[in-house]
């Protein structure tokens, strides 16, 4: 959901601006823009990608600027509604990221008082109100206009002249990187890791003051403590390496994201990172997308083999709920740590006494700031829209978290964690085995329509399998548990609608090839996944994508691996932007 930069410091602006806004591209890229003092705000903007903007762009030499790529929410994207937007004397530039819910009732006020507005945006009232309260004091306006701003936002202000950046946040992410003798604000650290691993996080409600040698922050004109934070990744982690796109490379990086996350989990003893399921009660999750798949498969995991009661929400659904929780233990799961509904579930279940762990793959993101405790997901920077590496450490994580706390059967126990170490390999088999898959995406890329089933701890995986299909290919798919297909959507079968079946060795064996008679009675041609000489699974299907064995309950990861390589080069046939689909954005930070 749009991304904000800012630079200030010895060097020229424009091109640090614009290498950190192509690194935030994957938050919003319908179009965007920068503002650089250069001797007075010169803002160049437009609804193109970032690449595209910069070829257009003079050499400006001014040495502090913003920059923004935007994920339209008020008016649709162009060149008036890009960011940076400025005040009536074209003094005061702006980039925010977030929602202001009362923008138009702050228009009509401001234009009543003369102030003319040229674009549809919520935005343009920050410059105006700014200039309204400016009096020789840019962060004293900043912190005025904003107590008039209902919503949220994380902004950078420029004013002409005045060789600082004003920057606040209130539900909306926002971190400075230090450098020296200069200094950086982005939507994420992502954007600068190339410049600096240094960040601090400024809090909701606080203002920060930043110019190339200091960063001052203060709540409520007090002087706040500036906490700096070592960032893991390097900058190295967020490149393709030589694949076409990042979901490719993200998905091949996972036999090493398994690797990295079972020996931090396996090294950890301590308190911090040892979270208790049983004795607990019932254990609430909550998520989004790709994130909300991960928690279902995590809801079976601890159901399974701790029986350990879990009830998986919708953060948004959840977030309209009214009753009374108490003490829940809640796990709220983000990779991004930042998913505006996701944050507000977790507010809600500390608000009514309840303990909230966040999982979450960025460090220090505002999750980790939420919750009681976390959990750390060791995936590496995630930069393609679709999630891939990421839920494969998320589903470690609740597998580490479960096997490691089972107490009875401890044979279970041993013979899990020694399939956990061999996960790897097994992954790097089906990655291997891509030949077949890219065969079979030529096929799928023909239909229009396609249905995922599957049961038990793999009817999440049918859910993830359409979301990364119809994210990436756009191809309408749908997940479904197959004991539920036959409840409404028989309707749709037939031989131009597809049903890919996940197809697993454990108590749901017998009812999958059942229902996979059914749907080819429907004549609907069937792509099973299914374990290599499966013989029944081979006689039924048309076409088949073999998996390695391992535990049913492990299976999750090596079968969502398999239509992870599927949706990605059924949208290569296509021919689609695979890492930066249409409409969406990596990071959701608006509800
Ligand atoms: O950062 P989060 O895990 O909270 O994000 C939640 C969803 O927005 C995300 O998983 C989304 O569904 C993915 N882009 C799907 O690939």
């Amino acid at each position: 959901m749009c991304g904000i930069v800012g630079y200030v410091g010895e060097k020229k602006a424009q091109p640090i601006l614009l290498s950190c806004l192509k690194k935030l591209e994957y938050r919003g890229y319908d179009s965007c823009g920068i503002a650089v003092d250069n001797g007075g705000i010169v803002v160049y903007k437009d609804a193109l990608r970032v690449e595209a903007m910069a070829k257009s762009l003079p050499r400006l030499t001014g040495k502090i600027g913003i920059g923004h790529t935007r994920w339209a929410t008020h008016g649709g994207p162009s060149k008036i509604n890009a960011h940076p937007h400025v005040d009536c004397s074209g003094n005061i530039a702006v980039v925010h990221n977030g929602v202001i819910t009362n923008y138009s009732e702050l228009r009509r006020e401001l234009a009543k008082e003369g102030h003319k507005f040229t674009s549809e945006t919520d935005t343009e009232v920050i410059p105006h109100l700014i200039e309204r309260y400016y009096q020789g004091n840019l962060e004293a306006a900043v912190e005025k206009a904003l107590t008039k701003v209902a919503g949220s936002y994380a902004i950078a202000v420029l004013r002409s002249g005045e060789a600082k950046m004003v920057v606040a946040k209130k539900d909306s992410p926002l971190v400075i990187g230090i450098g020296d003798g200069e200094n950086y604000v982005a939507s994420d650290v992502s954007a600068f890791l190339d410049y600096t691993d240094r960040a601090v996080y400024i809090e909701d409600g606080q203002i920060g003051v930043i110019t190339k040698d200091c960063v001052k922050i203060a709540d409520d004109g007090n002087k706040v403590a500036v906490k700096e934070y070592k960032i893991l990744w390097n900058a190295e982690e967020a490149q393709k390496s030589g694949y076409e796109h990042f979901m490719l490379k993200e998905i091949h990086e996972q036999p090493k994201v398994i690797r990295n996350t079972l020996a931090e989990y396996m090294r950890i003893t301590d308190e911090s990172n040892d979270v208790k399921l049983a004795g607990n009660g019932p254990i609430l999750m909550l998520a989004c997308g790709t994130s909300y798949h991960a928690a279902l498969v995590g809801k079976y995991v601890f159901e399974d083999l701790l029986s350990v009661p879990v009830r998986v929400e919708i953060a948004s659904e959840f977030n309209q709920q009214r009753y009374i929780l108490g003490k829940t233990l809640a796990f709220a799961v983000t990779q991004s740590g930042e998913t505006a509904d996701t944050l507000k579930a977790m507010k809600r279940v500390k608000g009514e006494g309840g303990r909230v762990v966040a999982v979450t793959n960025v460090v220090g993101s505002t999750s980790t700031r939420i919750a009681n405790q976390t959990t750390y997901t060791r995936a590496g920077p995630e930069i393609s829209v679709a999630a891939t590496k990421t839920f494969t450490a998320q589903l470690m994580v609740f597998y580490w978290l479960a096997i490691s706390q089972i107490k009875e059967d401890m044979r279970r126990r041993a013979g899990l964690l020694s399939e956990l170490r061999s996960l790897p390999s097994k992954v790097q088999q089906v990655l291997d085995d891509e030949t077949t898959i890219k065969e079979h995406a030529k096929y799928l890329s023909k239909f229009e329509n396609v249905f995922f089933i599957g049961r038990g701890v793999n009817y999440p995986v049918a859910l993830e399998g359409a979301l990364k299909l119809k994210e990436v290919s756009y191809i309408h798919a749908e997940g479904y548990a197959a004991g539920e297909i036959k409840h409404g959507p028989f309707a749709l079968l037939g031989s131009e609608t597809p049903v890919i079946a996940v197809v697993s060795r454990d108590n749901t064996y017998e009812s999958m090839l059942t229902s996979i008679k059914e749907i080819k009675a429907r004549k609907s041609p069937v792509i099973a996944v299914s374990e290599s000489e499966d013989h029944d699974v081979e006689d039924l299907a048309d076409l088949l994508i073999t998996v390695p064995h391992v535990d049913p309950i492990l299976s999750p990861i090596i079968n969502t691996v398999s239509l992870q390589l599927l949706a990605y080069y059924t949208a290569l046939e296509k021919g689609c932007p695979i890492d930066f689909p249409r409409n969406l954005a990596k990071s959701v930070t608006v509800e």
